[in-house]
């Protein structure tokens, strides 16, 4: 399938959310199934907007790279590329942010055993991105999910208002966070469809293949 003429925009890897000049809240995304997905879109002749958090990658060819770290961040790049055919939410945004930034680094207090941090939401990209005034024509986005896998993925597709839900699907071999391989389990309003386990970039084509296919 050609991407001949379209944009596509991306956003991954982890969001770093700074708690003090030292110290973030972040997670284990590596970036490397969005930088796929990019790369792919990409090779496909699209003209690609890659809105990428904290990660060691190089910019895959072809690819206009953002670099963005804190989920408010991402979510100002990610609306500013705006419009595109398609958005393809593949980072792992922080649910919640310190609620205040200590611009000098927090100290132990003595006799003091706990710290509480104050946190709160972040804004959800996807969400905001599907109920935009220029909503791409296919939004896709991904969930880590452990258990009920299908119930919390179609959940998901309805609460956000997205076409598409990849869910990781957690305990396939290799597959997931950080790994060079990953397994899908993708699911859109009239179906489902397992992916992998394979090497991010052949996971990357044929989820391609399927926005193509089955939301055209
Ligand atoms: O609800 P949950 O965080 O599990 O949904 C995951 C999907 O939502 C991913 O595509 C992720 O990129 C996106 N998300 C977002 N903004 C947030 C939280 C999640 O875009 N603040």
């Amino acid at each position: 399938m050609s991407l001949n003429g379209k944009q596509v925009i991306v956003s991954a890897g982890p969001t770093y959310e700074d708690i003090d000049p030292a110290r973030f809240i972040g997670n284990r995304s590596s970036g490397k199934m969005g930088f796929a997905i990019a790369a792919e879109a990409a090779r496909r002749g699209a003209a690609v907007v890659l809105v990428a958090g904290p990660v060691h990658l190089p910019t895959p060819e072809g690819v206009t790279r953002i670099d963005v770290r804190s989920a408010a961040q991402m979510h100002e790049a990610v609306t500013s590329a705006l419009p595109a055919s398609i958005y393809i939410g593949a980072a792992a945004v922080a649910d919640f942010t310190p609620q205040a930034f200590s611009s000098a680094k927090l100290k132990k207090k003595p006799g003091t055993e706990t710290l509480t941090l104050e946190l709160v939401r972040t804004r959800d990209i996807l969400a905001d991105v599907a109920a935009h005034p220029l909503r791409p024509k296919r939004v896709v986005g991904f969930a880590a999910e452990t258990n009920d896998i299908e119930h919390y993925a179609r959940g998901k597709l309805q609460a956000k208002r997205v076409d598409m839900i990849c869910a990781n699907r957690v305990g396939v071999t290799g597959s997931g966070f950080e790994a060079d391989d990953n397994a899908l389990h993708v699911f859109w309003t009239q179906g489902d469809a397992t992916l992998g386990p394979a090497p991010k970039a052949e996971v990357a084509a044929v989820l391609l293949d399927l926005i193509d296919k089955e939301l055209d």
